[in-house]
């Protein structure tokens, strides 16, 4: 959270977005002697109302919006309330067909769901902004109305427009960024295929073409695409901000489920709050890792705690096949959140709908009613939030610092690639993993981040890097820091220019190595590897002729085009050690040296605890929190300092504390000095 506009709903948050309008009024008044018994204390309300607020262009009608906030007053919960941006009402296209995105191939889509507008269209930000101001001078005072929530999930179904407005704007927005056309040409390597520009107006979003467009051309449209979509964020924001100065805004995020296309580094800052949306992929076999990463990587954003604006209590609707929730996983999911930094945890939706499309996505309050497993736990879960007040507030403990970077991602996953196999999210996963089982905290940070209090810094995939990144990396092990970097990184600047002279480009000195060439390897192909790795292990997607240059050869391959060669390596640098792995290792590979690693760069876990229990610890004023979740299933006993209570229970802890089978346990342990006053 960034500035002194905070949340004024005390203890941690607790709601989900709240849809009434899908109801008759009569089920209001349940909804709030439902909410009260649950705990709910905030609600987002108005997301996708345009619709009603606004029947015609400039004819307004909040009289329902009036009474709703009036209810929830008087019930005690708080409103998110959100600008209804994005479901804009069909009578807007009537009269603005030209709003409606145009994909790739040039097919100009229809409006009947939502989301479906193009970011640079003037009458759309006209309109946008319209309701925007008229919704924040109405209820800047209303005295339930404690944040904003702008807009939702931007980008979501729109993340880019390909028509003449897009084209123009982005012709714009490159103007800026280079100023003079032949630095443009240069940038994007135009000499290439005959692509040199003459003219500003030649150049085009990348709509579909005959062969692999230019990789340049492809990032920027990336980037201006999210800065596009960010311009009308903030310009509901400020457009809010003069109405209620103190009134705190957020946007939900979508920081993971394999959605990229917005850089969140740059939109992070321009929130008070940032919040962000997080579902379970119901093909994904440990998704408590992928809660784990997402907490992480949003409290990294933040720079402190952060809410969940949105989850599921059960199944959702969007996926092949829409799995619901395991016995506990929804007080798991939850609490593991909480304990990688959220400060409040909602859902969507508050009462399952009974029509429209997402009639079959599970909410706090399900078809079948209170009579239910998920409304008990819903209820549960509410004293439990309760429970963890003292909680908020308080921050991470990371020793350990993982790069993450969209610019790097995306131009990762362009085609033309050495292998279209390399997925970002994947390889910043496998390493995550193993410092997940082994109850090692970390923060996400930007290449150019201020790394001076992280005892050890991950780079799992970072294929373009500036030099300013590359130099405060290699920096950080020059000066007595532990680093490690996983391979096709450094390869490529900012503009996607191959560095010449050897791979891995920008971190060969660094690392003490040089490549000349590179060997991916196919689908299922493995490299058997030795040296100091375990027996039998072996190196999957990539190798590549290294040379040592300085750096000693941790692991090679025994066999192969490669034999012989390494593929792990470390390299004493400056005061410090960098790493090169130049392979991608099996797991268990993968998790011992990142365990040397560790243990070599001082990493130290909170408490260790039989497997499957993921321990984690936010550090309070006084005390520090230590969440035990048993995802495994089997229950664990784990011993505690003294003085500790465990706060789910409110029960003082002597000497062990135990977590059931499946479920959580909260201890407050306090800090030394006062333990000894316990
Ligand atoms: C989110 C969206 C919600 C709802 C939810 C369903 O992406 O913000 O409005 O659609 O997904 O999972």
């Amino acid at each position: 959270m960034t500035t002194e506009r905070t949340l004024s709903v005390p203890g941690l948050a607790y709601g989900g977005d709240y849809n009434p309008e899908q109801w008759p009024e009569e089920v209001w008044a349940e909804d709030m002697r439902l909410m009260r018994e649950a705990g709910v204390t905030m609600v987002s309300v108005g997301i996708f109302s345009w619709a009603l607020l606004e029947p015609a262009e400039g004819t307004y009608d909040f009289s329902r919006m009036d009474r709703l906030l009036d209810l929830l007053r008087e019930n005690g919960i708080a409103a998110d309330l959100a600008t209804p941006t994005a479901a804009p009402p069909a009578w807007f296209f009537r009269s603005h067909p030209e709003a409606l995105p145009v994909d790739r191939d040039g097919r100009r889509l229809s409006y009947g769901s939502r989301q479906t507008f193009c970011a640079s269209s003037p009458a759309y930000r006209e309109a946008a902004l319209r309701i925007t101001r008229t919704l924040g001078e109405r209820y800047a005072e209303h005295p339930a109305v404690v944040m904003w929530h702008v807009h939702n999930e931007y980008g979501c179904h729109n993340a880019a427009c390909y028509c003449d407005t897009s084209a123009e704007t982005f012709r714009r927005w490159l103007r800026e960024r280079y100023e003079d056309l032949s630095d443009l040409n240069h940038a994007w390597g135009t000499t290439f295929w005959s692509q040199w520009y003459y003219d500003w107006d030649e150049i085009l979003p990348p709509r579909a073409t005959g062969a692999v467009p230019n990789p340049t051309h492809q990032l920027d449209w990336r980037r201006f695409c999210s800065d596009e979509l960010l311009s009308l964020y903030t310009a509901e924001r400020d457009a809010l901000r003069v109405a209620a100065p103190s009134t705190p805004v957020t946007t939900n995020f979508m920081v993971m489920e394999n959605f990229d296309a917005l850089d969140y580094w740059r939109w992070a800052p321009e929130l008070d709050i940032v919040s962000n949306d997080h579902y379970l992929m119901s093909a994904d076999p440990a998704s408590e890792i992928d809660v784990a990463l997402s907490g992480d990587l949003t409290r990294s954003l933040a720079g402190g705690p952060w809410l969940l604006m949105e989850h599921s209590t059960g199944a959702v609707n969007w996926q092949p096949v829409n799995r619901a929730k395991r016995p506990g996983e929804l007080r798991r999911n939850a609490l593991a959140h909480v304990a990688h930094g959220a400060d409040g945890i909602a859902y969507f939706q508050w009462r399952a709908a009974e029509a429209g499309a997402e009639q079959w996505h599970s909410a706090m309050l399900p078809h079948a009613g209170t009579e239910s497993r998920i409304w008990h736990d819903v209820v549960r879960l509410g004293g439990d939030l309760k429970a963890l007040a003292e909680v908020r507030d308080s921050i991470g403990t990371a020793e350990v610092a993982v790069v993450w970077d969209w610019n790097a991602r995306w131009a990762l996953e362009l085609p033309s690639q050495p292998s279209s196999d390399l997925r970002y999210l994947d390889l910043v996963r496998s390493w995550y993993e193993p410092l997940w089982r082994s109850n090692h905290a970390v923060d996400f940070v930007r290449p150019d981040a201020d790394l001076s209090h992280y005892r050890l810094v991950l780079v799992p995939s970072l294929y373009l890097v500036d030099d300013a990144g590359a130099a405060n990396l290699t920096g950080y092990a020059e000066r007595g820091g532990t680093l490690a970097v996983g391979f096709h990184s450094g390869a490529v600047d900012e503009n996607c220019h191959v560095r010449l002279g050897g791979y891995p480009g920008a971190f060969r000195e660094a690392l003490g190595v040089r490549s000349d060439e590179l060997f991916p390897l196919l689908p299922g192909e493995t490299a058997a590897l030795g040296g100091q790795v375990p027996p039998g292990a072996t190196g999957t997607l990539w190798s590549e002729r290294l040379y040592l240059k300085g750096a000693e050869a941790i692991a090679g391959y025994t066999d192969g085009p490669l034999g012989g060669c390494a593929a792990v390596t470390r390299h004493a640098y400056g005061t410090g050690s960098a790493w090169y792995l130049a392979t991608h290792p099996d797991a268990d590979t993968l998790a011992t040296l990142l365990d040397r690693m560790c243990s070599e760069a001082g990493v130290v876990a909170p408490l260790a605890g039989p497997p499957g229990v993921e321990i984690v610890r936010r550090r309070g004023e006084d005390a520090d929190y230590v969440f035990l979740i048993d995802h495994a299933g089997d229950g664990a006993e784990l011993p505690v300092p003294p003085g500790t209570t465990e706060l789910l229970t409110g029960k003082r802890i002597q000497g062990s504390v135990s977590v059931p089978a499946g479920d959580v346990a909260v201890v407050r342990v306090p800090r030394p000095d006062e333990a000894g006053a316990a």
